[in-house]
């Protein structure tokens, strides 16, 4: 019989008896939150033009480098160098303290090195071939202006009195980044690696229609900060048939900051992938939008804080099982469009020694279905 450990708090099931417990008995470490991510760009120009409509602020631009930040303290959010072509880099996580990065070096085979600008940082590799790096000491910025939030009038309470409503149509300022999202072929073997190494835990499992037996295909992961609540997912991961980005959130003022900043981006050309809508898993109020180089970035509000005590959620996978409300998931947001490219990779994934199948790729096109 289905448990239910947490009252329907973010998913109505837990786990059956046997299945993957989400969290890993003793882990190397235990990263606090992610620091940054990296990108190659070809055009810094049109990147950092972008980024300005999405709402970030830039740190230092050079022909060659874009370190972007959100406006609540921290360290950088993105960091861009010039390449060839749009690629995604790695996740950058933040350590606890200085001697974690020795012990996850011993772990992994690498060694500590020093950062340009200061701290130092441990590169290592996940299953798939991700290049993952955790730093401790790097530079961070202190606070600029948010946003303010909007008072609301709400059932009896006015708290907005001989005053209107007038949120600007500007860009949505970032305040952090919040999470990644990627796609690898070996979806539990990665997941085992983040959760023995970085002791991230889960917060929810996805799985197939009719394939449960089979393990989960998706999670969504927070950081273990004990009593302290982290973000419902730092990092989330699902089984699909080519590994890398898929994409990045990052947190906004409010539904107005939001959907003001919508409004500004689709009126400066840009491409709304997905939104508005508020998810499921995480409760985010979300907005999806690609940049210049179809790389997909998403606004979001409102997203579920939980301490290490909740453990994971179960639920079956499907495109409506993504949002509590909003517009349907766009072909475009699910990457469920018929192309060569999704072909090729379907077909090398097949051959490939991973954990795609026929039966797993059938089950992923059936899910991801609008
Ligand atoms: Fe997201």
């Amino acid at each position: 019989m289905h448990t239910d450990p947490h009252q329907g708090l973010h998913s109505e099931r837990g786990a059956l008896k046997g299945e993957h417990p989400g969290r890993a008995a003793d882990p190397v470490i235990k990263v606090v939150d992610l620091a940054w991510l990296e990108f190659g760009k070809p055009d810094l120009d049109r990147t950092e033009t972008f980024a300005r409509d999405f709402g970030f602020t830039t740190v230092e631009r050079t022909p060659d480098l874009l370190r972007l930040r959100g406006a609540l303290p921290g360290t950088d959010c993105l960091v861009v160098r010039r390449d060839t072509a749009s690629r995604f880099t790695g996740p950058v996580f933040q350590a606890a303290a200085a001697g974690d990065l020795r012990r996850l070096a011993e772990a992994t085979g690498g060694e500590v090195a020093e950062l340009d600008g200061g701290g130092r940082y441990v590169s290592a590799r996940t299953p798939s071939g991700l290049e993952v790096r955790v730093v401790y000491g790097a530079p961070e910025h202190a606070g600029l202006a948010l946003q303010p939030p909007l008072t609301w009038n709400s059932g009896a309470r006015a708290g907005r009195v001989n005053a209107t409503q007038r949120p600007p149509r500007e860009p949505a300022r970032v305040e952090r980044l919040g999470h990644v999202v990627l796609s690898t072929t070996v979806f539990l073997r990665d997941l085992d690696w983040f959760l023995k190494h970085l002791g991230l835990i889960v917060s929810d499992f996805l799985y197939l229609d009719g394939q449960r037996d089979r393990g989960p295909t998706m999670a969504f992961i927070r950081c273990d900060r004990g009593s302290e609540p982290a973000d419902h997912h730092t990092l989330a991961m699902h089984l699909g048939p080519s590994t890398g980005y898929v994409h990045s959130a990052y947190q906004v003022a409010d539904l107005d900051a939001l959907a003001a900043g919508g409004e500004y981006l689709k009126e400066r050309g840009y491409r709304r992938s997905w939104g508005i809508g508020r998810h499921i898993q995480g409760s985010q109020i979300f907005d999806y939008w690609r940049d210049p180089d179809r790389l997909l970035l998403e606004h979001f509000t409102d997203g579920d804080r939980f301490d290490a005590s909740v453990e994971p959620g179960w639920a079956e996978m499907s495109a409506s099982g993504l949002a509590q409300w909003g517009p349907p998931a766009t072909a475009d947001f699910l990457g469920s469009s018929p192309s060569p490219a999704l072909l090729r990779d379907a077909i090398a994934a097949l051959r490939a020694d991973n954990e795609i199948d026929l039966t797993r790729l059938l089950g992923l096109a059936r899910a991801m279905r609008p």
